[in-house]
């Protein structure tokens, strides 16, 4: 089960084999999505498991006992994942996430367009959450210094791909798709304003007290105490908290504290050359 040196190719991206099989990254592919079905869609730690902790309580209509006693995996599985298959529920709506390319799920979701939301996150700082992600994670290759995993990362050979590849592609479908964009940065700036427009996309009502329960229970502090979001239920071998926290700062803007000057440089050109037209629907503070 665990894997933790293997490594899988899926459309031309290394994924931990902790986790992914061929057959369970080709069941994602072929996934039979339900019109009612909600996708959250992200680039690995990009806010997505604190978009899970909001969705479970959209959904909850602000009841914590859902996020209390069931771990994320469990509440929006993921698509990719091999235990995938054990957690469907009968009947929709299901929620899932995943963090697969659009090219890989392009047909799959174009049967049946359910909800997708895709959440994006300043890509500096996601490169140094990524970073420090891989130091405690025995699935991924030791990455090294900081600088040496940035230049792999702005090369798009870390696991699971090109962040900017990966933010392209699920962007060009907007068209196709019943897709809708968050960012981590408005998360912390606008949360009450992200819950509305959740709630809006997905057609739920906003509950009195929904915002205010979102607040506390989803809050950086109350996620960080919450064991079935925290990761410490996963064994020390495969994710080993001696040497840092999933729940480590929680802020936007912690790549200045990390990048040096020519490293910030080379960021903002590649930023500029990737998705340059696109750049003024993120708000990012890329200097
Ligand atoms: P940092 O490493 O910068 O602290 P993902 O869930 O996609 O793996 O993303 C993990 C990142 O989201 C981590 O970033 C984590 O601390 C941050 N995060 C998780 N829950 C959060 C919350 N409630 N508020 C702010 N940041 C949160």
């Amino acid at each position: 089960m665990a894997r933790l040196a293997v490594t899988e190719t899926f459309f031309g991206i290394q994924f931990p084999g902790h986790l992914h099989t061929q057959d369970s990254l080709q069941a994602a592919a072929s996934f039979p999505f339900r019109p009612s079905d909600v996708l959250l869609v992200t680039y690995p730690k990009s806010g997505t498991t604190w978009m899970q902790e909001i969705l479970t309580f959209i959904h909850s209509e602000g009841d914590p006992e859902p996020a209390k006693t069931i771990p994320n995996w469990a509440r929006l599985p993921w698509l990719e994942h091999l235990y995938m298959g054990t957690l469907m529920e009968p009947k929709g709506p299901r929620l899932l996430t995943t963090h697969l390319p659009y090219p890989a799920l392009e047909e799959a979701l174009a049967k049946a367009k359910p909800k997708v939301i895709y959440v994006a996150r300043n890509p500096k700082d996601v490169a140094v959450s990524y970073y420090h992600f891989c130091r405690m994670a025995n699935f991924f290759p030791d990455p090294g210094s900081f600088e040496e995993f940035a230049q792999k990362f702005l090369d798009g050979t870390v696991h699971y791909g090109s962040w900017f590849e990966h933010i392209k592609g699920w962007l060009s479908c907007q068209d196709e798709l019943n897709i809708t964009y968050f960012t981590y940065e408005e998360l912390h700036q606008d949360l009450e304003g992200c819950v509305e427009r959740l709630s809006a996309f997905l057609g739920l009502p906003m509950k009195p007290g929904l915002v205010e329960s979102i607040r506390m229970h989803c809050s950086f502090a109350s996620m960080s105490k919450n064991t079935m979001v925290n990761t410490t239920l996963i064994p020390k071998e495969i994710l080993d908290t001696s040497k840092g926290q999933f729940m480590r700062k929680g802020i936007a803007g912690d790549w200045k504290n990390h990048f040096s000057a020519p490293l910030s440089e080379r960021f903002n050109t590649k930023f500029q050359e990737e998705l340059g037209g696109q750049a003024k629907h993120f708000q990012w503070v890329m200097d």
